[in-house]
């Protein structure tokens, strides 16, 4: 994904069913814009279990993908495409660390100290990486390109 032109970096942020069942959704929105995040896309999506699956396919060995994957098809969830200088890493800090208990602890001002409860319902998703994020906006947003092209704006 990388730098566009302008110098922004985009990634998918994902607000999971327990955080849109618990209608933490404007919420977290607004922290989005507050923290200079631009909303370059978003959909409310139910994923099913071909689909959760294949989102988190690097973790498909662990005991807990069965978990992950009835959990993360247990309500919709709402996918955006954040924009801003460094998005990836700033986004990844702003939602906490994965387990949400240990979060409310260390990170009492994460998103996930807000809204989520454990390591499984923890409430967001970010993308690890600049090469992950430009896979996970592939993976819902077939026609928003990375590379240079980022850099332009995609009406909501
Ligand atoms: S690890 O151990 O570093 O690979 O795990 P991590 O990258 O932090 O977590 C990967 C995703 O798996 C989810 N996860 C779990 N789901 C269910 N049960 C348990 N115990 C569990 N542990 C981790 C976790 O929420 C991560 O999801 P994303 O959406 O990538 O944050």
């Amino acid at each position: 994904l990388g730098d566009g032109a302008n110098g922004k970096e985009r990634t998918l942020a994902m607000i999971k069913p327990d955080g849109v069942s618990g209608n933490y959704t404007e919420e977290i929105k607004r922290i989005i814009v507050e923290s200079s995040f631009s909303i370059v896309r978003e959909m409310l999506t139910q994923l099913d279990n071909e689909k959760a699956s294949a989102f988190y396919d690097e973790h498909s060995s662990r005991s807990f993908f069965p978990d992950l994957v009835t959990y993360m098809t247990s309500g919709p969830v709402l996918v955006m495409v954040l924009e801003k200088r460094d998005a990836v890493s700033d986004w990844r800090g702003l939602i906490g660390p994965t387990d949400a208990q240990k979060a409310k602890i260390s990170h009492p001002h994460s998103i996930r100290a807000l809204c989520g409860k454990d390591s499984q319902s923890n409430c967001v998703h970010g993308s690890d990486s600049t090469s992950s994020a430009e896979r996970e906006i592939k993976f819902f947003f077939d026609d928003v390109l990375s590379g240079d092209i980022a850099s332009q704006h995609d009406e909501l």
